[in-house]
């Protein structure tokens, strides 16, 4: 059994919360406002699951998942995720987050900030591309033939096959994409970005309805990425 712990609870850091405790994994959830405000939560997903301080969730977990908005990067904690694999599933929308130089250059891609701000932690990126709402409803035990596969990222091979057992767990399979440079293939406005899982017309969101994304096809979509400049 392993601990997870989420730095953020929110769409993401909730579906990652349910499949975890299905899983048989205990989570620590955390947030910005403070444990009290995650008692709900917690309480739904049974005695697998309490709520701390985001200091606490990185020294708790064995494996951390970073999931916040990207603005707010500099604030996860550093000392307690010394040597831990983070798995980071952030995204930059400039709107939200603010113009980041390094980004709208495209001189480094998101998962690449969070890793210099842990520069002895190994990060991998994943669960950046799909949409929160469909993160439960995909999910499907090994051998399933309708299991899907997510893309992951990351400089340590072996944080990746780590990340790769958490992934089969939960009910995915891992294709790797290489390393975190790489990374901008599968992030936002990409062809294997959020609408990569959705079976709506293109355009459309938030999706209504899922589809199941197979290794050819992923493969596929990430050999379409463009960089922004050349979009
Ligand atoms: N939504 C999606 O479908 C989706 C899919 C893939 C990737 N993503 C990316 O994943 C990240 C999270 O997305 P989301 O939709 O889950 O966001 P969200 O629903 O807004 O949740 C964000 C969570 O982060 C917490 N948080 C904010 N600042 C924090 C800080 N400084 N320290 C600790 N926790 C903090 C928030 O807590 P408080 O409420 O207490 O502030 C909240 O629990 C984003 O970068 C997003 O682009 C989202």
């Amino acid at each position: 059994m392993t601990t997870i712990g989420l730095i953020g609870s929110g769409n993401i850091g909730g579906a990652l919360a349910h499949l975890t405790v299905t899983a048989g994994h205990d989570v620590v959830l955390s947030n910005s406002r403070g444990p009290e405000t995650l008692a709900d939560l917690a309480a739904e997903l049974g005695p697998r699951a309490r709520a701390g301080t985001p200091q606490e969730a990185a020294e708790a977990g064995d494996l951390v998942v970073v999931t916040i908005p990207l603005k707010a990067y500099r604030s996860v904690p550093v000392e307690p995720l010394r040597g831990k694999v983070v798995i980071d599933t952030n995204n930059y929308y400039p709107q939200r987050d603010g113009h980041i130089a390094e980004l709208d250059d495209e001189s480094t891609t998101t998962a690449e900030l969070l890793q210099a701000h842990l520069p002895d932690s190994k990060v991998v990126k994943a669960f950046n591309n799909i949409y929160a709402g469909f993160l439960g409803l995909l999910a499907r035990p090994a051998g399933d033939p309708e299991r899907s596969v997510l893309a992951i990222a990351g400089d340590d091979a072996g944080a990746k096959a780590m990340v790769a057992r958490f992934l089969d767990e939960i009910g995915y399979d891992a294709y790797d994409v290489g390393p975190l440079a790489e990374g901008w293939r599968f992030q936002r406005d990409e062809p294997a970005y959020a609408a990569l899982y959705s079976a709506d017309p293109a355009g459309s969101w938030p999706p209504q309805h899922a589809r199941r994304v197979d290794e050819a096809f992923l493969v596929e979509q990430l050999g379409r990425a463009k960089r922004y400049r050349d979009m």
